[in-house]
């Protein structure tokens, strides 16, 4: 446990530690009782409450980081090819841009849309399955994230953007290695491997490109090349390159660290496994709790554009806020008894998908994932288990589990 009265600057500086990042809940307790919003530095704000951390979301006077927001405090960063790619794409983008951006490839994303890829999600999990139990027959250790947590999420969005099957392991790594920039100017060397994995996909992507030029598919590759080259100001040649990659890396480990937490929890108790296995209606509660307890993304950022109050707190223009997302879906005056794991909650709404106008375009592909994968895991080895602890990724922002060896069970061959 923290110690409660531990300086928030103290706090907000040991979520940058390797041991802040293992077990950085105590640390979000720390800091909240400095209050909902508090001034850690000089125009620099952390806020922690629920209330606050929905208001910070929806209101328009909040921007994202953006290409002059990097102006202001990294000069330096156009030099970062995987930074320039994510100030392309909505994810970094405020309005005017932000809409133009998130309305091309909106509409492929909606809810009906989505549902209909219901049965093209549950082949391929029976599909990474299959390959699980081979590689599990004979009481071998398979590793449920890197064989399926992390292969299901980029499958589905490969076949989306119509990526071929053959790269999408591929994919997977380069996403990994570029999506460490979202943790900005921290990590030089991260960086650095960030630029490297951007320049390669890149080169990727320009090839792709052209190929669909010459015979286009039914895929979200084929409609970004002729938003780009329709040539009316919907789509310039760095959004190209920013949208494919934010749609390829912002869905993949999120989702994978979703998937995976499910599969620890059910594992730790086996009624929960019990009841994916047996009900699946419940794998939709299941799923919202393990969002509001283990989110994958757990901090996003604001800057204020204009003098404004959150809380009862003066936040001046040109602030930059630290939105933890993470402490605010344990916020005791949301939710009843927080850190309890409650998937029997109702009305919950975490804010683990973001609100408002960057609310996550993926939230309803992710959770269909996650409710169709846990149930056929645990249907297909009702014997899985854990072998070791998990290992958790050393980063702050999006966390969540990078390898969990487990054991399949006895007839791990057989298909049930
Ligand atoms: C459990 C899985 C996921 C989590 C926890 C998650 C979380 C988030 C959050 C918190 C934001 C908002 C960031 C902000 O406001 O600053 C966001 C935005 C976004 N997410 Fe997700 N995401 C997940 C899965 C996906 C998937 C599967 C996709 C697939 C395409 C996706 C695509 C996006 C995009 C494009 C945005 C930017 C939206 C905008 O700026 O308008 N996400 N996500």
């Amino acid at each position: 446990m923290a110690d409660p009265v531990m300086p928030l600057a103290e706090a907000f500086a040991a979520l940058g530690t390797p041991e802040g990042r293992q077990d950085p809940y105590p640390l979000y307790e720390a800091l909240r009782a400095h209050g909902n919003v508090a001034q850690r530095a000089p125009g620099r704000l952390v806020v922690t409450g629920y209330e606050e951390c929905a208001r910070a979301l929806r209101d328009a006077a909040l921007h994202v980081q953006d290409g002059r927001s990097y102006d202001a405090h990294y000069p330096q960063w156009r030099a970062h090819s995987s930074l320039r790619a994510f100030t392309s794409s909505m994810l970094y983008s405020n309005p005017p841009d932000h809409a133009r951006l998130r309305n091309v490839v909106s509409f492929a994303f909606t809810p009906p849309k989505v549902a209909r890829l219901h049965d093209v999600i549950a082949g391929m999990c029976d599909r990474l399955l299959d390959r699980m139990a081979g590689l599990g027959a004979g009481g071998a250790d398979v590793d449920v994230i890197g064989e399926f947590a992390s292969r299901l999420p980029i499958a589905v969005i490969s076949a989306m953007m119509g990526f071929p099957e053959q790269d999408q392991v591929w994919f997977r790594d380069m996403a990994s290695r570029v999506a460490v920039s979202t943790d900005g100017f921290t990590d030089p060397t991260a960086l650095e491997q960030a630029d490297e994995a951007m320049d390669e996909m890149s080169g990727y992507f320009a090839e792709l490109l052209d190929h669909r030029r010459r015979r286009p598919a039914d895929d979200l590759v084929t409609l970004l090349a002729e938003a780009h080259d329709a040539g009316d100001g919907r789509l310039d040649h760095d959004e190209l390159h920013g949208t494919l990659m934010v749609l390829l890396t912002a869905g993949f480990e999120t989702t994978s660290f979703l998937i995976g937490h499910g599969a620890l929890l059910a594992l730790e108790q086996p009624s929960y496994a019990h009841l994916l296995r047996t009900g699946p209606e419940f794998a939709a509660g299941y799923v919202e709790e393990i969002l509001r307890f283990e989110p994958p993304v757990h901090v996003t950022s604001r800057m204020a554009t204009r003098d404004l109050v959150l809380g009862d707190v003066p936040v001046a223009a040109g602030s930059r806020l630290t939105l933890i997302l993470a402490a605010a879906n344990r916020d005791g005056r949301r939710f009843a008894d927080p850190d309890r794991f409650d998937p029997a909650r109702t009305d919950s709404k975490p804010l683990s998908f973001g609100l408002g106008s960057h609310f996550c375009l993926g939230a309803p592909l992710a959770r269909l994932e996650a409710r169709i994968a846990l149930p056929a895991l645990l249907r297909r080895f009702p014997d899985l288990a854990a072998v070791a602890p998990p290992v958790y990724r050393d980063r702050w922002v999006v966390r969540g589990l990078d390898t969990f060896p487990v054991r399949l069970g006895a007839d791990a061959g057989a298909r049930t």
